[in-house]
């Protein structure tokens, strides 16, 4: 059988309707950048994180950068983060002209290690950015503890965690802004490019409205010097419709989740995924842990198994970030987690035969590696 990573076709197809009328709405209002349907959704979505307030921005990337200075971040400052993350959250930074600082992340949750975050804290460090890696929060008590304690603003990079919780908490509001990425693979996908700051904080969602409007509350008049990072209308209308189906999808995941874990979880050569007590994931992706994780993603492939790796290579040891100094061995556990994630198929609309089907391919592919390990010859060889 034949699965894909993601089938969007299959996820939009029961929507359909809804999400023509809504793009029809937007042709004949001609409200195509920002506008009344970006706000309708700016609206929906700060009340569905629990915030008071939802800046839609460009992606997800828009979001961090413009968070981060509307804070004030500028050269000379150092921002703490994940190396297992996408690059974004690190350009976010870099694009502010501060250095990223990296902490390990957690062996069991994959997110920042909150033990190791006071270590990393110097006079110059103006804000933290844990990541809500794969859908599940960071642990967020001991991270906001620490930040407090020294006077740091916390931003959670909730790109892959739209809906999850924390101890009954929404992604998003917890820090003092909250950032997402409505990129179309995600658990809410506009289609194209879209992204939104949620915080609680009205000076702040104030800042980067101007932030992202070219510097401008009011038109031609610019206060400060801002970038085009606005959303589309189409894209707000997109997500308006999308986002009702959030809840219903991210159930699904987690019964989907479930099965994986109940097929895989005896299986020696396999890790599944940790969810923290008190967490509710949202599995945007189910990654689990291999030896000789190449391997098994070619021999998944040949099987018609589509599958996936986030993300190779920890953004520390990225070309891009060498003259950060950070060599191999620098933070142990993203390192490791790097050579051995794999991410199986998963969306809300994957059957339960599809599922059987993946995990039995990934039993037989780590089941052939040990045959061939005792025959003295590597799979890849
Ligand atoms: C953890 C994380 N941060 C930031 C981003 C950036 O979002 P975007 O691609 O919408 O700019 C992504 C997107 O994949 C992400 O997964």
């Amino acid at each position: 059988m034949k699965v894909p990573f993601l089938d969007l076709k299959a996820h939009h197809q029961p929507i359909r309707e809804q999400l023509d009328a809504a793009i029809a709405q937007v042709i004949d209002s001609g409200a195509f950048a920002g506008g009344p349907f970006v706000a309708a959704f700016e609206q929906d979505f700060a009340t569905y994180c629990g915030a008071r307030f939802a800046v839609g921005v460009g992606n997800g990337t828009d979001a961090l950068w413009l968070s981060l200075l509307a804070l004030g971040v500028a050269p000379g400052d150092e921002v703490i983060t994940s190396p297992s993350t996408f690059m974004a959250t690190a350009e976010a930074i870099s694009f502010c002209g501060a250095r990223p600082v990296f902490v390990d992340i957690d062996e069991q949750t994959y997110t920042l290690d909150p033990a190791q975050l006071d270590k990393a804290i110097t006079p110059k460090t103006q804000a933290i950015i844990p990541v809500h890696l794969f859908g599940q929060t960071a642990d967020m008590n001991p991270i906001l503890e620490i930040a407090s304690v020294n006077g740091i603003p916390v931003i959670e990079d909730a790109c892959q965690a739209h809906g999850a919780l924390y101890r009954g908490n929404r992604a998003g509001p917890m820090g003092i802004a909250g950032c997402f990425s409505f990129y179309p693979g995600k658990n809410l996908g506009a289609f194209g490019e879209a992204g939104a700051v949620v915080t609680n904080d009205r000076e702040l969602e104030a800042k980067i409205k101007v932030l992202r409007d070219h510097g401008q509350a009011r038109k031609y008049f610019h206060s400060h010097i801002g970038w085009n990072a606005r959303m589309d209308g189409i894209q707000g209308a997109v997500l308006s419709v999308k986002l009702k189906q959030l809840d219903a999808g991210n159930a699904r995941r987690r019964a989907h989740a479930k099965l994986y874990d109940e097929l895989l979880g005896g299986i020696d050569e396999i890790s599944t995924p940790f969810t923290a007590p008190n967490n509710q994931h949202v599995y945007h992706i189910y990654a689990v842990r291999v030896d000789n994780r190449d391997g098994v993603l070619r021999a998944m492939a040949e099987k018609g198994i589509s599958c996936a790796i986030h993300y190779p290579i920890p953004v520390h040891l990225q070309e891009a970030y060498r003259s950060l100094g950070c060599g191999k061995g620098s933070f142990p556990v993203a390192e490791r987690c790097a050579e051995e994630f794999l991410s199986l198929p998963m969306y809300p609309e994957l059957s339960n035969e599809q599922i059987h089907a993946v995990a039995e391919a990934l039993r037989s592919c780590v089941g052939s590696r040990m045959r061939c390990l005792v025959d003295g010859v590597g799979v890849d060889g």
